[in-house]
């Protein structure tokens, strides 16, 4: 069986150190996870084994398995819980949440995935949402728009330049959900309930940089940042408050 320490081992510095309103992303593209598979389905629960077995898709059965066994194995390797102990409660609108998340010094996380990548958060002491979109090229996005997005929003996508079009509007639906993923509520909440920025306040000091932008909704400065896939993929990261510093692992793609 191969060791998932060898996964971490060919990563640029991977480190478990977790501070309070620090970020860590991950990005996972889920075929390089095949090869820990075993050990990775070793650490789901029974209740997630007879889950992936709803998966009449063996793609699809696996890609679960590899998704929850890595999730399992980031959250012992934050919290020292054995990944096979680790348990998950729920918000009222489905937003899993660590048991007991106090005791483990508050750690937040969120996860998303698209096709064959996923991506994952992790923070201490803030909301965190993440989301994740393959980007479709034949995806209707000027009907989706005007049916879901404020007036303003698909006003700018109107207006957009033809080859700007499809990845604008990514960019967009990808910082609605992660906010709604922050707050817990997913697509329980209309999406033009409210308007994500979309001036970007320029590269943040990252390393790589990162274009942020910051809302106010409620009462609360909401961050937004876009998290680099390969060109195939837009995502983006929403927390509040916003971090002192985010650290992003794993390839790019
Ligand atoms: C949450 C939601 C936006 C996810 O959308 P998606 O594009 O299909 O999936 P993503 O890849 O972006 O995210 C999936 C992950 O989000 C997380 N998630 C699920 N519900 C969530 C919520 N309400 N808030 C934040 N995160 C949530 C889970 O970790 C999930 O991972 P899993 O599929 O491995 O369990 C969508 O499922 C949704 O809105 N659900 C409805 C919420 C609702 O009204 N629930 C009713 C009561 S249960």
């Amino acid at each position: 069986m191969e060791n998932l320490s060898r996964y971490f081992g060919d990563m640029c510095c991977p480190d478990f150190r977790l501070e309070n309103f620090v970020v860590h992303v991950w990005r996972v593209f889920l075929p390089k996870l095949e090869p820990y598979k075993d050990q990775l389905e070793s650490v789901i629960s029974d209740e997630e084994r007879a889950w992936a077995q709803r998966f009449r898709l063996p793609d699809i059965r696996s890609s679960f398995i590899l998704r929850r066994g890595f999730l399992r194995t980031l959250i012992q390797n934050y919290t020292e819980i054995r990944a096979d102990r680790v348990e998950f409660c729920h918000s009222a609108w489905g937003k899993p949440e660590l048991l007991g998340s106090k005791e483990v010094g508050c750690l937040q996380f969120n996860t998303a995935h698209s096709r064959d990548s996923m991506i994952l958060a992790f923070g201490k002491d803030l909301s965190v949402g993440v989301d994740l979109e393959y980007v479709d090229k034949n995806y209707p996005v000027i009907k989706v728009a005007t049916r879901f997005f404020t007036p303003q929003e698909s006003a700018t996508l109107r207006e957009a330049e033809s080859h700007r079009l499809v990845s604008l509007f990514f960019e967009i639906w990808v910082r609605k959900e992660a906010f709604l993923k922050a707050i817990g509520r997913g697509l329980s909440l209309p999406l033009d309930s409210f308007e994500v920025p979309l001036n970007t306040a320029g590269a943040c000091a990252e390393e790589p940089p990162i274009r942020s932008a910051t809302m106010e909704k409620d009462g609360n400065l909401w961050f937004f940042s876009d998290i680099t896939f390969s060109t195939l993929y837009k995502a983006c990261l929403a927390t509040s408050p916003p971090p002192s510093a985010i650290r992003i692992f794993g390839p790019s793609k």
